[in-house]
């Protein structure tokens, strides 16, 4: 079987055919897969009847997992699934929706925002790969914006102005941006804002991206009100429709998405109803930019 990709949105976006993840793949699977990932950014593959097991060996063939500690509020003995599966379902351990108050609900809607996975660690992520287990009734679209094209279609004055801009990204700064303002300690600790570089270079291809992300709050060296501003203009700028795969979920279908050169979001959906989504999170490298020692 040799897996074949097509592109299904004008600037990127691969549909993968004639693969079975959940059997080990052949090397050349793996180097068509990540030539794919380098390619199209985001790659859709349906019918895949997934364990988490077969999951995180299929994720493994593109480097280390990464260590979700530190990314969430969730406690450890709140936790559904096993270490090394990202839980970003609406549920609880009792396999109900949470309830409308719950803080660990409330931090998750963050995920509605446009944001890149993990631009909040000192390392960020490489890539997500999402496997829709129960999709939700209503709503619940996963949205990608190609951060490449993004850039691409800046204009020269502002490629020149944001070449070296260094951001500061927390989780704080999403959560916060939704009114979620009320950390403990350790959290705060955990949540501490990390740096990254604005624009990115793709190790393999070359080419530039933007690297926004709702967990940028701040740019070193500028003040906070005119930060905000221009990452509000970059971000309303790099989520134009014409930049955007919008991803209607069926069960079983996996996504997989490159970090480095995409954002993504959620859409709302019917919170009443259950809507179980499994991720599995590839470790990035290298940081983006040196990071400062801790106060
Ligand atoms: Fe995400």
């Amino acid at each position: 079987m040799t897996i074949s990709i097509r592109q299904i949105h004008p600037v990127f976006v691969g549909e993968v055919t004639d693969i079975d993840i959940a059997r080990p793949l052949a090397r050349a699977e793996v180097a068509a897969v990540e030539a794919g990932m380098d390619r199209y950014a985001v790659l859709v593959f349906h019918d895949q009847r997934i364990t988490d097991e077969q999951q995180m060996v299929f994720s493994r063939n593109f480097g280390a997992l990464e260590d979700a500690r530190g990314g969430n509020i969730t406690k450890p003995e709140d936790k559904r699934l096993q270490v090394g599966m990202n839980d970003v379902s609406n549920l609880g351990r009792d396999g109900q929706p949470l309830p409308r108050d719950s803080r660990m609900r409330l931090f998750n809607l963050g995920n509605m925002l446009w944001h890149s996975d993990s631009s909040f660690r000192a390392v960020p992520a490489k890539y997500s790969l999402l496997s829709a287990r129960v999709v939700n009734p209503m709503g619940g679209n996963t949205e990608f914006a190609d951060m490449r094209a993004a850039y691409d279609a800046l204009d020269t004055a502002t490629k020149t102005q944001i070449e070296e801009l260094v951001c500061e990204h927390s989780l704080m700064y999403s959560r916060g941006s939704l009114g979620m303002l009320d950390y403990s300690d350790e959290e705060r600790a955990m949540f501490r804002p990390v740096r990254q570089r604005l624009v990115r270079t793709h190790p393999v291809t070359g080419r530039k991206s933007l690297y926004l992300s709702s967990h940028a709050g701040a740019i070193v060296g500028m003040p906070m009100p005119e930060a905000r501003i221009l990452l509000r203009d970059l971000t309303e700028h790099a989520t134009q429709p014409r930049f955007v795969y919008v991803h209607t979920w069926r069960p079983w279908d996996l996504v997989m998405w490159d970090n480095r050169q995409m954002m993504h979001r959620v859409r709302r959906y019917d919170e009443g109803q259950p809507r179980d989504m499994r991720r599995t999170t590839v470790a990035g490298d290298v940081p983006t930019t040196a990071q400062v020692a801790a106060a």
